[in-house]
């Protein structure tokens, strides 16, 4: 017998948006490279003809990241923050990850930070294809993936509905705030 389905956690909601939309030779972005989970399920996803741009300011996380995936010829890792998209990024994308918050297993003082984030964010719409999708799971459970959070929903609650679809994936009865999600879809042309 198999497993009995179970509600997605927020990063695993975040991939299936992704994976409906993201074809293979597309380029996409992955904001907080960090231990290179997303960089590796984005670069699978996208194939050998597509591009995946990681960013991260840690050393660590940058060599992480390229030790899980592997000398993968479509990963271009970018030891910067995300901040820095525009001066980096010139071409369209039709997905980007933000996992926000502090690297896994590293110092829990560098974290993401609601005004670069957000910084980001502006940039990336910017250069987001039609139907492309931006996903950003949130941290509210240390004080200031509280501050992100709330700055990322009001950013994200202000976008032209005309243009963009905005949706909050959030449980709502567990204690201590877990991770949530949200995500942007910049509509397509066909609808
Ligand atoms: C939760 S971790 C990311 C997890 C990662 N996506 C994975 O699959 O393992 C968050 C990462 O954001 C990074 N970070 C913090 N500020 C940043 C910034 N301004 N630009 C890019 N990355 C940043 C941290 O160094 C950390 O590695």
């Amino acid at each position: 017998m198999g497993k009995p389905p179970q509600l997605k956690r927020a990063i695993q909601m975040a991939h299936s948006l992704i994976r409906e939309r993201v074809q293979p030779g597309d380029s996409v972005i992955d904001a907080t490279a960090g231990n290179g989970h997303d960089s590796l399920f984005l670069a699978q996803t996208v194939g050998g003809n597509g591009l995946v741009s990681c960013f991260d300011i840690q050393e660590a996380a940058i060599r992480n990241t390229r030790e899980r995936t592997n000398g993968m010829q479509q990963v271009a890792l970018h030891h910067t923050g995300h901040e820095n998209i525009p001066e980096i990024i010139h071409s369209p994308v039709k997905a980007a990850t933000f996992n926000l918050g502090y690297l896994p297993a590293g110092d829990k003082q560098i974290t993401t930070g609601g005004e670069t984030t957000v910084a980001a964010l502006n940039s990336v719409i910017a250069l987001l294809e039609a139907g492309g999708i931006i996903t950003v799971v949130l941290y509210p459970g240390h004080p200031e993936g509280e501050r992100e959070a709330k700055q990322v929903e009001a950013w994200a609650t202000e976008l032209d509905q005309s243009i963009f679809t905005v949706i909050l994936y959030q449980t709502i009865n567990q204690r201590n705030s877990p991770p949530y999600l949200i995500a942007v879809e910049r509509r397509s042309n066909f609808d």
